[in-house]
């Protein structure tokens, strides 16, 4: 397996009864998407099996891009999305090589960043930055180093940020919200174990 899959994730990916995390999208989509009108290009990095980005798309909204490394995960929520009747443009993609086409109004992206080094999630959120409409939206969750990362993800999660340093890359944006929690998790196959994360919801003005 590649040093890049997370191996309970890709098992995950490839068993069309299991279910890697939730058929729910995270709360703060909800919370936020009223910032959206239902033309607004959106994008989901790391999507995984694509909770996030089919719910958006099932909610009517029809520019929805959603990308992952792992050709399983890609291939299991063009399968969703099919069974579904539901339209979306899902494809395999290294967020540390990605370099965005057009400019989106909502870039999101759960649980993802830091299985990729530092430097490269840095240069992903510069990037993706550059690439937001003015009034666009960032929704942004990674772990930090504040617990140690837990067995089944530590060999694979390099990029582990310090509390707080993913809120400094958006001090030029208007912060909507900024979270810094930890929380019990639980997957197929790997017990109960804590994460820290930080997560940011942030509008570009200029
Ligand atoms: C914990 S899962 C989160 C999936 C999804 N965002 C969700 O909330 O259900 C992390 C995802 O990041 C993907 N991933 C890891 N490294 C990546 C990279 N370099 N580029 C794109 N996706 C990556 C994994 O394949 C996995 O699907």
């Amino acid at each position: 397996m590649s040093k890049n899959l997370v191996p309970f994730l890709e098992n995950a990916y490839q068993d069309e009864n299991a279910i890697a995390f939730s058929l729910e999208p995270n709360a703060t989509v909800k919370e936020f998407e009223h910032l959206l009108g239902k033309q607004s290009e959106i994008i989901d990095v790391g999507c995984g099996e694509g909770q996030n980005a089919l719910y958006l798309a099932k909610q009517g909204y029809c520019n929805v891009d959603a990308f992952d490394i792992s050709e399983h995960g890609i291939a299991k929520l063009r399968q969703r999305c099919e069974r579904e009747g539901v339209q979306l443009n899902a494809f395999t993609a290294d967020l540390k090589m990605f370099s965005f086409e057009q400019q989106y109004d909502m870039i999101l992206s759960f649980g993802t960043l830091h299985f990729v080094p530092k430097a490269d999630w840095k240069a992903f959120i510069n990037r993706a930055k550059a690439h937001t409409t003015i009034g666009g939206i960032h929704i942004m969750q990674l772990f930090t180093d504040t617990v140690p990362a837990s067995e089944d993800i530590a060999p694979f999660a390099v990029g582990l940020a310090k509390d707080g340093e993913l809120k400094e890359l958006y001090n030029d944006w208007e912060i909507l919200q900024f979270k810094s929690y930890t929380f019990e998790d639980e997957h197929p196959g790997v017990p109960k174990h804590l994460h820290a994360s930080n997560k940011i919801v942030a509008r570009r003005t200029l």
